[in-house]
């Protein structure tokens, strides 16, 4: 896909083939105490009020907060036909996040895993963040953590990303991976931004397959596709680490 195609349209098949397919990999994923990366997301969240969870998925950081402090937002009805089922219909509101149909100053926490890089016009996400937060309020985002930590991890990844002929994975939105400074603007006080790795074990033939289908991968042809997954499923019996990154953030009181 050239710079100038359409990364919604992508995003929206994607989504709707695969839904719940992020969830399915990081949900698998643990770091060094056992944690999943919704339970990391999760700790930063205040033990109370309201949460906002843009581009919610399927909703899995609903499994760590009680569901009438939950409000899911995300564009694909397939994504959220599974949040329905786990959190109810009044708890998931289908809308484009850089939209809300939601008032200023309605929120306590606002969550946002896994999309930052993805949702466009960040400029668009960015205002209604702090728009539907209450002043004084959280912002919780996790991210891709940029470059693997380890040599062994960095030759796993090399070898998927030389089988699919990618430097590098491709995001919408690559300014969202860099400083949280350069991207959140002076309406918030950054708290925490952490990086940390969650082990995704390659089991068998199913998770090496797993890990490849929920990359994000346009314009890549089906044959490159096939034999990164075939060089995952040469690492089974063990882990690749997926780098993560958890921006903590405050608006002024
Ligand atoms: C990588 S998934 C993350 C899902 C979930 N937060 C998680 O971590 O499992 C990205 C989600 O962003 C949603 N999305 C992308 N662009 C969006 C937009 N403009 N408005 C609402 N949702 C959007 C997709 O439908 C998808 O569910």
């Amino acid at each position: 896909m050239s710079a100038d195609q359409d990364w919604g349209a992508y995003l929206e098949e994607f989504h709707r083939d695969a839904p719940g397919v992020t969830e399915r990999m990081l949900g698998r994923a643990r770091d060094d105490a056992g944690g999943d990366p919704y339970q990391w997301a999760a700790v930063a969240v205040p033990n109370d009020g309201m949460v906002i969870d843009l581009a919610c998925g399927s909703a899995p950081l609903a499994d760590h907060l009680a569901h009438d402090r939950y409000l899911g937002i995300d564009l694909s009805r397939a994504e959220l036909d599974l949040a329905v089922a786990r959190v109810g219909s009044d708890r998931v509101v289908r809308a484009d996040v850089t939209q809300l149909p939601i008032t200023d100053d309605a929120t306590d926490t606002v969550t946002c895993l896994m999309a930052l890089m993805l949702v466009q016009p960040l400029e668009g996400v960015q205002r209604e963040i702090r728009r539907v937060l209450r002043p004084g309020g959280m912002l919780v985002a996790l991210l891709s953590g940029g470059a693997p930590a380890s040599v062994a991890d960095a030759l796993r990844w090399g070898a998927v990303l030389a089988a699919l002929r990618m430097p590098g994975l491709r995001w919408p939105n690559p300014e969202a991976i860099g400083p949280a400074e350069q991207w959140l603007d002076e309406a918030f006080t950054i708290l925490s931004d952490e990086v940390r790795t969650f082990a995704y074990p390659i089991d068998d033939a199913a998770s090496a397959r797993q890990l490849i289908a929920s990359l994000y991968l346009p314009d890549v042809p089906a044959d490159r596709v096939e034999t990164a997954t075939r060089v995952a499923g040469s690492l089974i019996g063990r882990a690749i680490g997926i780098p993560l990154r958890r921006v903590v953030a405050r608006t002024w009181p």
